[in-house]
């Protein structure tokens, strides 16, 4: 495994974990332990969550493990997430300094533990106060609860505010991004994050699933190019779409969402890939969404 400095203090797995979708495999907590086991057995030691994912359900799980096992709590960068709420079924966005420090604290008490290794706000908040948003996160690592902050699904301009008021501290921005979305390319956000040397992990990085499962034309024709370029290098599709992802020279790190050990192999069998120029915009161009001029 390839590990990412991304501050001085905090170092991360190039391949992390992600839990978003825990809830859905309906595990026992023998079966999320030795699953972690796998992961952290792989030099995969980073793993994410959010508060939201599973209304709190899924940091109630993990802590559970944590609680059992508390050796492998200490093996593991854990990450969290605040700013997504539901109230009776309604979705809003909350990021207010009260809010911040109090999720915080809630999610530590879920994952039983006394620090996150990084912290970040979940989405961008319309009603975005940089400099309250700013002085929480800068609170909660002086207090120890969280040893780095970042942001996750920000834009360019929204990024550089809260970094303003965290004095340059963000060290990642978790963002959406595979053959089948170019958000953040489009944004200027891919620019801004090379330009910083700040690495960012990438989520849906086979679009949940999509990219093998869809019968829309943009994933068929993405999935029948990562096949294809697959069998060049004699590995499956699944390997090249990460190894597409780690190509960019902004060093990402894919989070993997499945519940098989399997698919994280895949992930990891990736880094040992190496693709071709040309071949990175075979997979660029293949959904029709971006065309060479
Ligand atoms: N910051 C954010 O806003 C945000 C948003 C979403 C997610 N995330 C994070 O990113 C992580 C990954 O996101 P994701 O779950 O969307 O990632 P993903 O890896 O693109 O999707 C995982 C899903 O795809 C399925 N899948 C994978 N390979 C497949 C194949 N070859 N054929 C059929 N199905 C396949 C998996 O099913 P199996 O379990 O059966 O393998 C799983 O349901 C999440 O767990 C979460 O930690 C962050």
């Amino acid at each position: 495994m390839e590990y990412m400095k991304i501050t001085e203090e905090l170092s991360l797995s190039r391949i992390i974990q992600g839990f978003w979708r825990l809830t859905n495999w309906e595990w026992n907590i023998k079966t999320l332990e030795e699953f972690i086991q796998g992961c952290v057995d792989r030099g995969v030691t980073t793993l994410d969550t959010a508060e939201i994912y599973g209304f709190a359900q899924c940091e109630t799980q993990l802590g559970r493990v944590f609680q059992k096992n508390p050796a492998l709590r200490n093996q593991i960068q854990l990450v969290s997430k605040t700013g997504i709420f539901n109230k009776d079924g309604f979705k809003y966005y909350d990021t207010s300094y009260e809010r911040i420090k109090a999720s915080c604290k809630e999610s530590l008490q879920r994952l039983c533990c006394d620090h996150l290794d990084l912290y970040l706000i979940h989405r961008e908040d319309p009603c975005f106060s940089p400099q309250e948003a700013g002085k929480a996160m800068l609170e909660l690592k002086k207090e120890g609860l969280v040893r780095e902050i970042g942001v996750s699904n920000f834009d360019p301009f929204k990024f550089q505010a809260l970094n303003e008021f965290t004095e340059e501290q963000l060290c990642t921005n978790q963002i959406e991004w595979n053959p089948c979305c170019f958000e953040h390319f489009d944004s200027g956000m891919m620019d801004m994050l090379t330009q910083k040397g700040i690495h960012p992990m990438i989520w849906s990085s086979l679009a949940g699933g999509k990219i093998f499962t869809s019968q829309d034309e943009p994933y068929v024709n993405v999935r029948k190019k990562l096949e294809e370029v697959g069998n060049r290098h004699g590995v499956e599709g699944e390997v090249i779409a990460y190894a597409w992802i780690m190509y960019h020279p902004v060093k990402a790190m894919p989070i993997v969402g499945s519940s098989k050990l399997s698919r994280l192999d895949n992930a990891i069998k990736a880094l040992d890939v190496k693709l071709e120029r040309w071949e990175w915009y075979e997979i660029y161009t293949a959904s029709g969404e971006k065309r060479l001029r």
